[in-house]
């Protein structure tokens, strides 16, 4: 599978119906989307006949004032996966750098519109992001792609590394563009420090993804950011169709972002839960957790004896999905990607675990 998250897939597989899958192979809030949204979507139902507003004008204000950016740098889209292949199309990107393994999203859509993927891969398995690895690949280069923090790896730029990868782009006429989808999941005082946001406004060669898929629990409904100049997002508006972000999905953005207490209390859930997950796993013979920042943990799993393919259709078998990472480009076939879930979601992973460990004779 491409992606995390397929249990439709995963039914015609392994069996039963997609509803039946306990899903760790999707990074997705686990609380499911704020109460106050789905009061909102309840309400907003009899209105289905309107067109979304074409200008998302509440949704940009909303969203501006939350993340601390201007409303008229937001080009919302029907989540951030589509704005990567609108920007692609719009900027006629040809050739670009990608530091590997990441989400496989931007080589897709540079390809698809015909341009050339040039790749930097992280040294596993500390894959620590460095901007002195990447300043001597830029030649010849109109945009870098990078993952902050990284899918699916977990890992964050450094303040000092990123401002320098900052400079350096902007020096060299290089796009930067970072994906901040997974950004919500570090405490506000990280986000202040290490998101790229800051740098908006004095380095107009910076564009941002951000999503609220994730954090706020709405991969369903599809809402994505890209935050870039006015210049740039004129030249988005220029190739971008209409309507984009759904009646509801707009209502629901507004919402989301309201709700102080369920971010709060996700970021307490998550924090506790990777604590915990990440000691139990640890603790499976064979099994080795790399630390990483985001709501999802990298799991090694050579020393099982078992790849990971192994592992995940063993573990599908028992109705749970884990994300078999070796489709990312520089990992080998032993890592797996297991988002953070509620405690007995994790406690039934840990289980599952277990019993295919004593399966393998582990
Ligand atoms: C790093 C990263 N960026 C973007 C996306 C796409 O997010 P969205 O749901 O907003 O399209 C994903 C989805 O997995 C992702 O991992």
């Amino acid at each position: 599978m491409e992606h995390g998250g397929n249990i439709f897939a995963a039914a015609v597989a392994f069996g039963g119906s997609p509803e039946d899958y306990l899903d760790f192979s999707s990074n997705v809030n686990p609380l499911g989307p704020p109460v106050g949204v789905l009061e909102k979507i309840s309400s907003a139902l009899p209105y289905l006949s309107r067109y979304p507003d074409p200008e998302y004008r509440d949704l940009c204000w909303a969203v501006a004032d939350y993340l601390g950016v201007k409303q008229d740098w937001l080009f919302p889209g029907n989540g951030t996966a589509e704005l990567i292949y609108l920007l692609v199309c719009a900027l006629g990107l040809r050739r670009v750098l990608i530091v590997e393994p990441t989400f496989s999203e931007y080589a897709r859509a540079v390809e698809a519109h015909g341009g050339q993927v040039k790749r930097v891969f992280l040294a596993a398995p500390e894959f620590e992001p460095r901007a002195e690895l990447i300043r001597t690949q830029l030649d010849g280069v109109e945009a870098l792609f990078i993952c902050h923090p990284n899918n699916p790896t977990g890992k964050v730029w450094p303040a000092e590394e990123l401002a320098l990868l900052v400079e350096e782009t902007g020096k060299r006429g290089v796009l930067l563009i970072v994906d901040e989808a997974f950004i919500d999941f570090l405490t506000p005082e990280e986000i202040k420090s290490l998101s790229a946001k800051k740098f908006l406004g004095r380095f107009r060669h910076l564009i941002l993804l951000y999503s609220l898929t994730k954090f706020f629990g709405l991969a369903g409904l599809r809402i994505g950011f890209l935050i870039a100049s006015p210049e740039i997002l004129a030249r988005l508006k220029r190739v971008a169709p209409p309507w984009r972000v759904n009646l509801l999905a707009q209502l629901a953005g507004v919402e989301a972002v309201k709700d102080h207490a369920y971010q709060t209390l996700t970021r307490e859930l998550v924090s506790k839960e990777k604590a915990f997950l990440e000691r139990e796993l640890g603790r499976l013979p064979g099994f080795e957790v790399l630390p990483g920042q985001a709501n999802f943990l990298l799991v090694r799993v050579e020393g099982t004896g078992k790849t990971a393919g192994e592992w995940t259709a063993s573990l599908a078998r028992r109705r749970i999905l884990v994300r078999d990472a070796s489709n990312f480009l520089g990992l080998d076939p032993y890592y797996i990607r297991v988002a953070v879930r509620k405690r007995e979601d994790n406690l039934r992973l840990l289980a599952a675990c277990k019993e295919v460990g004593k399966e393998y004779g582990l």
